[in-house]
């Protein structure tokens, strides 16, 4: 059985075996943070299903301890219940906010249940400046008022009042921030250019079930009438879309086959087309699709938008697949500005890849060569993990935390499906490969 560990391992990959099988996606990791904070606006026992087993939501768990919840969580079975009391604590602590950026999703349910939030300023992935301006704006605009103090947001309100927010972003968390605020408000909330993503249909649907009146839910609309209580619930996590996109691109660029279970390919029309393009089969199947690949793939070009556009967080599994493709692809990241660092690591394995501000141009290579890596953030992890898989010979990721961040059961499913990979701790490692 693997281990999970939060900043330490290997994985040890030998390349050239062609992946077989069938996988299981259990919850969004991206969902299921901000359910378990969504759980703050209802006193009493919330419970979540198709929880991933990810280390990213024992540290959401014990921030949630930390602001007076009681948290249980089953990891076989995939549950977590929350009891939260009438009154939480309100203040999020940089020890756990700086491990993971997604904590600012307190702030909103805080502010609103609380009427005061104190929450550190985020770290999280190393992908660029992330900024909180939008977040921050529209709860001021619902008359919160918000400061920057010492390294923490303090955000106070005796009630927020619904407002008009126009988000020059359709940002993900400055979209679910402001929901969770506006569904506990006084009156009427119109957030424009709202972001559309599944995770964020997932949330609203959870809240409306509490008893929130929200509509528009999966357009760039959201208008959200705010109710005096909600009742907590049990609610099933949206399926990971981004964990069955990178098997995806890892049975294409493995030139195998691999079904993926419990996805919704829906969710990834986008993705699965440019495998299509680059010359997989892709089926869809009664809970999910297979996709195939007898030949070299071909090159494909990308541009990331937001949702329902080509997701950044599929980016550097392409640029892997487009390394060894057939031909020369041009890919655009619309999104984080600093995604493209981890090329630098891929070129370690012989790809050619060159970037110019938000574009890189890959010319794919027939082979690439097994070499030292290290994984930079949960992504480009990922993004390393698929390409070792091709590398003649042996390539070791280095910071796999990353990696467990958010895939779960990562090695136990490459190695059902035929990979041959390791996981190695620190203390057996020969020491962090050379800049
Ligand atoms: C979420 C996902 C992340 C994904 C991203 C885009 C989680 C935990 N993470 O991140 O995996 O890559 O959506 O799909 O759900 N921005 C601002 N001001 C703000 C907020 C955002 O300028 O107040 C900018 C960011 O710097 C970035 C862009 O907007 O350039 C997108 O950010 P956002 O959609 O908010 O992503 P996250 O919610 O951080």
């Amino acid at each position: 059985m693997e281990t999970r560990g939060e900043g330490a391992g290997t994985l040890s990959l030998t390349g050239g075996t062609r992946l077989e099988g069938r996988v299981e996606v259990s919850g969004a990791k991206n969902s299921v943070l901000k359910l378990m904070a969504a759980a703050l606006l209802a006193p009493g026992t919330t419970t979540l299903t198709n929880v991933p087993d990810i280390v990213d939501v024992d540290i959401m768990a014990e921030l949630l301890r930390r602001l007076g919840c009681g948290v249980d969580r089953d990891v076989v079975a995939g549950v977590v219940t929350i009891d939260v009391p009438e009154r939480p604590h309100h203040r999020a602590d940089y020890d756990l906010v700086r491990r993971m950026r997604a904590s600012i999703c307190v702030l909103g349910p805080l502010v609103s249940r609380c009427g005061e939030a104190d929450v550190a300023m985020p770290g999280g992935d190393n992908i660029g400046s992330r900024g909180l301006d939008l977040h921050i704006e529209g709860l001021q605009r619902m008359g919160a008022e918000v400061v920057n103090e010492h390294g923490y947001l303090v955000a106070t309100s005796e009630q927020l009042r619904g407002a008009d927010v126009w988000l020059d972003f359709p940002s993900v968390g400055a979209t679910e921030t402001l929901v969770m605020a506006a569904v506990l408000a006084d009156g009427r909330t119109t957030i424009d250019n709202a972001a559309r993503e599944p995770e964020i249909v997932d949330i609203c649907t959870m809240l409306i079930a509490m008893g929130a009146h929200i509509e528009g839910v999966g357009t760039s609309t959201l208008v959200i009438d705010g109710v005096s209580e909600l009742k907590p619930v049990t609610h099933r996590t949206v399926p990971d879309r981004i964990v069955a996109g990178t098997w995806a691109v890892a049975a294409a660029i493995t030139r195998g086959r691999i079904e993926v279970a419990g996805a919704d390919p829906s969710h990834l029309s986008i993705a699965l087309e440019k495998l299509r393009s680059a010359g997989a089969q892709v089926d869809e199947t009664a809970d999910g699709f297979v996709v195939s690949m007898d030949d070299r793939p071909k090159a494909v070009d990308i541009v990331t938008l937001p949702y329902p556009g080509f997701p950044t967080d599929l980016q550097p599994q392409f640029i892997a697949l487009n390394a060894v493709a057939d031909g020369a692809a041009l890919v655009t990241e619309n999104l984080f500005e600093a995604r493209f660092r981890f090329v630098r690591e891929l070129a370690r394995l012989g790809a050619d890849v060159r970037t110019d501000g938000h574009h890189a141009l890959i010319r794919g290579r027939a082979t690439l060569s097994g070499a030292p890596v290290e994984a930079t953030d949960i992504r480009a992890g990922a993004g390393l993990v698929l390409a070792g898989l091709v590398a003649q010979g042996r390539t070791d990721v280095y910071g796999v935390g990353h990696i467990d961040r958010g895939y779960a059961g990562l090695v136990d499913d490459l190695a059902r499906l035929g990979g041959q990979v390791v996981r190695m701790d620190d203390a057996h490692r020969e020491g962090p490969p050379m800049k």
